[in-house]
């Protein structure tokens, strides 16, 4: 069945949804949500500077450690349908904590987040199913890590087990610095996600991310997105959270999408309902494409970012339905996203210094943005005493558009980050390269 506006009525209310989260992933899941007629409200807990900026949006200040307080908050505020954004609630088993109290939740229990929160578990749950991935070594102590690192010729990776912000992962040039690297983990850059190391087999290829939205059983895929993650042009510097994206990703032919399907999706949602774990929520599939096809660089359990920022735009108001369809396990996996014609591309605005230090509370200022098919859902940022717009993080703005090509859509994305303005402001132009045809012809 697809969904539209005809067979509302199939769904139960949905009057009042809540997003967990404050970055610029959650602003975006409310923009797309806010969309469907039914919804009268979207609340953030926290949410950010420009979640009221948004269209029937409204924060909420509370803990969310405090349970029985939000527990009485959600029952006072009628909440019809909780989505949690980050994975650190997710890992802290904040969704089987909901769900027992009878909400409905989009986001997995602790055991389907440990797919992000523990690599060895993830490396060792993909070698169950038969999954592709690096080859991999799970090690407790540098002496361990030491004696793979000399007595193998292949270039490795080091990643620490659990959640590091996106930056526990090394990719070294030597031996020497492969030791480094793990002798800083267990040194305790990363305080217990460093308790154990996982090396890797260093592997070769572009990267994309899929997302199956899940319902436990059936899955539905949105579009596809690669996002940059260097910090600067070229993809060189270090790594980030992520400087900007581009959806669909056509480097993911129908061909090529069928074969991640086969190989990597489905036996991924098999081997899930086979450790009985009842994942209700998105998985996020960051792939490689290698010579020797597609590779599990990593699972999260939860929406990339800014690769939400850049494919909501691209969905109709029947988001919502699949999400909500998703928490009550009654997806029936042939729902036909409606997403637009239009392809979809976001820029990243940082601040000086990201990924590594860098200095907040600077003003925003907002010149004249295309109101055509554009949109700036903040990342980081807050208000100030008059109400002023300042930066509030290392990403700050996320800038999207959508045309019917890749060139229109950075064309706009680039001409609006001309009219965005703060102390440090830092960005990559060459966002959506490999899309871009007339790239080369501009730069
Ligand atoms: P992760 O947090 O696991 O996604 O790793 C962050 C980034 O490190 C990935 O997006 C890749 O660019 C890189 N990376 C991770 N694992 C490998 C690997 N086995 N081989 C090559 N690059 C990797
Ligand atoms: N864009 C990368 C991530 O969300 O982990």
């Amino acid at each position: 069945m697809s969904i539209n506006s005809k067979n509302f009525k199939n769904f139960s209310r949905l009057e009042n949804i809540l997003i967990i989260g404050n970055g610029g992933r959650e602003n975006s899941l409310a923009w797309a949500i806010q969309k469907n007629v039914l919804v009268k409200k979207v609340f953030l807990i926290p949410g950010n500077a420009g979640s009221e900026r948004i269209n029937k949006c409204e924060r909420i200040k509370i803990d969310i450690n405090n349970k029985k307080e939000l527990v009485e908050k959600l029952n006072f505020l009628k909440v019809d349908l909780i989505v949690i954004g980050p994975e650190i609630p997710l890992a802290d088993g904040l969704a089987d904590f909901l769900r027992e109290k009878d909400f409905k939740v989009f986001g997995p229990g602790k055991d389907g987040a440990k797919l992000e929160y523990s690599k060895s578990w993830a490396k060792e749950f993909m070698q169950d199913a038969n999954i592709p991935t690096a080859k991999f070594w799970k090690v407790n102590s540098l002496e361990e890590a030491k004696k793979i690192i000399h007595s193998t010729s292949i270039p490795l990776v080091v990643k620490a087990d659990g959640l590091a912000s996106g930056k526990g992962v090394f990719i070294p040039d030597s031996k020497e610095e492969c030791v480094r690297a793990t002798e800083s983990i267990f040194n305790g850059k990363f305080g217990k996600s460093g308790d154990m190391v996982v090396l890797e087999e260093k592997i070769h290829g572009p990267e994309v991310s899929v997302f199956a939205l899940c319902d436990g059983i059936k899955y539905i895929l949105l579009p596809t997105a690669q996002d940059h993650k260097r910090l600067n042009e070229e993809d060189k510097g270090p790594n980030t959270g992520g400087m900007g994206a581009y959806s669909p990703a056509p480097l993911l032919t129908k061909n090529y999408l069928e074969r991640i399907i086969k190989e990597i999706i489905e036996p991924t949602i098999n081997e899930l309902n086979k450790k009985n774990i009842d994942y209700k929520g998105v998985i996020y599939f960051g792939l490689m494409i290698t010579k020797s096809g597609p590779k599990v660089i990593e699972y999260n359990c939860r929406f990339g970012d800014p690769e939400c920022q850049t494919i909501m735009p691209l969905m109709d108001q029947s988001f919502v339905f699949l999400l909500e369809k998703c928490s009550m396990g009654n997806l029936t996996g042939s729902e036909k996203i409606n997403t637009s014609n239009k392809v979809s591309g976001c820029v990243i605005a940082t601040s000086k210094g990201y990924p590594h230090e860098y200095k907040t509370g600077f003003p925003i200022k907002i010149g004249k943005i295309d109101p055509n098919d554009c949109q700036i859902f903040d990342s980081g940022t807050s208000l100030g005493k008059d109400g002023e717009l300042l930066t509030d993080g290392g990403r700050v703005l996320s800038i999207v558009c959508q045309d019917k090509d890749f060139d229109l859509v950075f064309e706009k994305a680039y001409k609006n980050l001309k009219e965005i303005n703060f102390d440090g402001i830092y960005f990559r132009n060459d966002i959506g390269h490999q899309v871009r045809k007339n790239f080369f012809k501009e730069s």
